[in-house]
């Protein structure tokens, strides 16, 4: 009879009360962060937007480039920061073609200086071509999509980000949850985020660095996040950045929001009083990347009085 109770409560006791315990853990951690974001939700903030243009892998023809720069130069940089993301074989043709303020920003880079690393992108080189930014960590990375290399972690990640700041760069920072994730709720989603932000939070310095929020479910696919779960999503790891550094880090630090944003959604996901940007992936090979910045640069503009 003992023997029994004891199978029990192993097969069905001990899971019912884990999977409680689970809940109400998550529901207290749900609550803190509430905490955090009403508090950071009263602070006056003027934060200057930035959108970025990922170019990724393209374009194929170098003759295109002229186009994709002329483009970039039509931007207003009055009321926004702009950076680019060409192709490593681009970034030394895109380097000082920019006449407005835009920067180029790889879109990846090794730890450990020059030497003996064949096919890397050293920060070191990148200095001295006067480079300012570079981007990290954005999900074809991570290891979506079906990179043919091991994934990039987020402990590698934090190395590569130290290793930019000491070298005097600033860096755009991305994260973002896979879709089996957005599908559980916005704790799974923002427990996520905090895996992937947990081995940077002593680097987070608002001058130096961009989060730049992207949800895997979103990039390229058409799939926008709405602006309500942008907003909840951008809010949460403000709230996760203020719980673990401090009210003014996560009141400073700007979260571009990236995933099929273009001119027609970047009025409405620009309103939410999170979302600092944009990381524009295929939009920003189109004449609209302009309409883009001008879209956050005119919403966000009356907090910049
Ligand atoms: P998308 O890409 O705008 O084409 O979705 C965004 C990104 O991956 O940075």
């Amino acid at each position: 009879m003992i023997p029994m109770i004891a199978a029990l409560a192993i097969c069905w006791v001990l899971p019912v009360l884990l999977l409680i315990m689970q809940q109400q853990s998550q529901a207290a951690k749900a609550e803190a962060l509430e905490e955090v974001s009403k508090r950071l939700r009263k602070k006056l903030v003027m934060r200057r937007p930035v959108v970025g243009g990922n170019w990724k892998c393209n374009p194929a023809d170098p003759a295109k480039l002229e186009g994709l720069i002329a483009n970039v130069n039509a931007c207003s940089s009055s009321g926004c920061d702009i950076y680019i993301c060409p192709s490593p074989l681009h970034v030394a043709l895109v380097q000082g073609k920019l006449r407005n303020g835009a920067k180029v920003a790889p879109q990846n880079c090794n730890f450990s200086g020059c030497g003996a690393y064949t096919g890397e992108m050293a920060v070191d080189q990148m200095v001295a071509m006067g480079i300012e930014w570079c981007l990290i960590g954005h999900s074809e990375r991570r290891g979506e999509f079906g990179l043919p290399t091991p994934g990039e972690s987020p402990k590698l990640l934090a190395t590569k980000l130290k290793y930019i700041l000491d070298k005097g760069l600033k860096c755009v920072f991305c994260i973002g949850e896979p879709l089996s994730v957005r599908k559980q709720g916005i704790s799974a989603v923002l427990s996520t985020c905090a895996d992937q932000l947990v081995d940077i939070l002593p680097y987070l310095d608002p001058d130096k660095v961009v989060i730049a929020y992207e949800p895997v479910w979103s990039i390229g696919t058409g799939v926008t996040a709405s602006p309500a779960q942008a907003q909840e999503t951008h809010a949460g790891i403000r709230a996760y950045i203020g719980q673990q550094t401090s009210d003014d880090v996560a009141s400073r630090i700007r979260i571009q929001y990236g995933g099929s944003a273009n001119a027609k959604n970047a009025g409405a996901l620009s309103a939410c009083p999170d979302v600092d940007g944009f990381l524009v992936g295929s939009a920003s090979l189109k004449p609209e990347f302009s309409e883009i910045i001008d879209a956050v640069a005119k919403a966000k503009a009356f907090s910049m009085l």
